[in-house]
C-alpha cells in the first residue's frame, strides 16, 4: 500500500543530507545555449532553480545562447565563425549578440523562473559593473573581435541580491574599462562568478552526457586529470573553454565542477540532491 507515495517520500529524504550540506551556499549553474530548444525542459530547469532557492541554497544562473545568436545572424545573412570554440565577433555580431543574450534569452529565463514562483533578476556584466572585461585574442594572436574575459567582478551585487532572496540570471555580455561592449564565453563568466562567490559547485548544463576521451565517458576525474586533458585532441569545440574554465575554477576556490546533460529532465536536482551524480564530476 502507498508504495509509490513511500518511494516519493524516500526520494525527499534522500535529499536531506544534501540540503543540510548546501544550505546557505552558492551554486553557479551555467545554462547552455545548446539546450534551450525544448519548452518543457526549460520549465523543468526553472523549477529546479526555484526549488534550490526555497530550500535555502543560492543559485546563480549564467546562460549562453550560441545557437540563438547564430540563428539571428543567419536571418540577416551573416555567417557565424569560430576559432577554438570562441565566436569571432565583429561590431555587427556584437550588436546582435547583446540583443539576443541580454535581451531575449535573459528575459525568457527570468520570466520562466518568476512564473514558477521565483524572484529572478536579469543582469548583464554591465549592471553595476557586475563584471569588467578585457579584450582577448585567440591562439597565435588571432583577432576575435569584440571578445573578452573577466578581469574584475562586483560580487557584492550578487551577495546583496542573494541575501534579499533574489535569483540572479546573468548574460555573458560585459564591458571593458574603455567602455567597449564585449562578448564573453558564458563558461568563462560562470567560472569567474563561481570563483568570486566561493561557490560550492559550478555546474555546466550542456547537450552531452559529459566529457568523453577516446570514446569513453569520464564519470569522475581529478583536477590533475583535467589539467592533463586540456591539450588532448579529443577535447574540441565547445568543450575546450568548458574544461579550461573548470580547471581555473578548481585551482581557485570552487569545490567541484560538474559537466552534465541538460537534456535530462531535472538534471540540476538529480545532480545536487541525489546519491547518484550524473555527468562528469571534476573535483580537487
Ligand atoms: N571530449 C569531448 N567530450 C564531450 N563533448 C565534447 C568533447 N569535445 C567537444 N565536445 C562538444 O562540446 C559540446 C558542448 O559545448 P557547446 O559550446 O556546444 O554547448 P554549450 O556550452 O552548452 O552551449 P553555449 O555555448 O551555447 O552556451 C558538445 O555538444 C560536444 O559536441
Ligand atoms: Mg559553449
Amino acid at each position: 500500500m502507498f508504495e509509490k507515495q513511500i518511494e516519493k517520500a524516500e526520494t525527499l529524504v534522500e535529499a536531506l543530507p544534501y540540503i543540510k550540506k548546501f544550505r546557505g551556499e552558492t551554486i553557479v549553474i551555467k545554462y547552455g545555449g545548446s539546450i534551450m530548444n525544448d519548452d518543457s525542459l526549460k520549465k523543468k530547469f526553472a523549477s529546479d532553480i526555484v526549488l534550490l532557492k526555497y530550500v535555502g541554497i543560492n543559485p546563480v544562473v549564467v546562460h549562453g545562447g550560441g545557437k540563438e545568436i547564430s540563428r539571428w545572424m543567419e536571418k540577416i545573412g551573416k555567417e557565424p565563425s569560430f576559432v577554438d570554440g570562441q565566436r569571432v565577433t565583429d561590431a555587427e555580431t556584437m550588436e546582435i549578440t547583446e540583443m539576443v543574450l541580454s535581451g531575449k534569452i535573459n528575459n525568457e529565463i527570468v520570466t520562466l523562473i518568476n512564473s514558477i514562483g521565483g524572484n529572478a533578476v536579469g543582469l548583464s556584466g554591465k549592471d553595476a559593473n557586475l563584471f569588467t572585461a578585457k579584450k582577448i585574442t585567440g591562439k597565435d594572436q588571432k583577432d576575435l573581435g569584440f571578445v573578452g574575459e573577466i578581469v574584475k567582478t562586483n560580487e557584492g551585487l550578487l551577495n546583496t541580491l542573494q541575501s534579499a532572496n533574489y535569483i540572479p540570471v546573468v548574460s555573458s555580455v560585459g564591458q571593458s574599462l574603455e567602455g567597449e561592449t564585449l562578448n564573453m564565453n558564458a563558461d568563462n563568466v560562470a567560472a569567474g562568478l563561481a570563483i568570486a562567490l566561493h561557490a560550492q559547485k559550478l555546474i555546466y548544463l550542456t547537450d552531452i552526457q559529459g566529457i568523453s576521451k577516446e570514446g569513453k565517458f569520464l564519470e569522475h576525474i581529478t583536477l590533475f586529470d583535467a589539467e592533463e586533458l586540456l591539450n588532448h585532441p579529443d577535447i574540441k569545440g565547445g568543450m575546450k573553454p568548458k574544461l579550461s574554465c573548470s580547471v581555473k575554477a578548481l585551482q581557485q576556490s570552487v569545490k567541484d565542477v560538474h559537466i552534465i546533460n541538460g537534456l535530462i529532465a531535472h538534471a540540476v536536482l538529480l545532480e545536487v540532491f541525489t546519491d547518484y551524480g550524473i555527468g562528469t564530476m571534476i573535483s580537487r
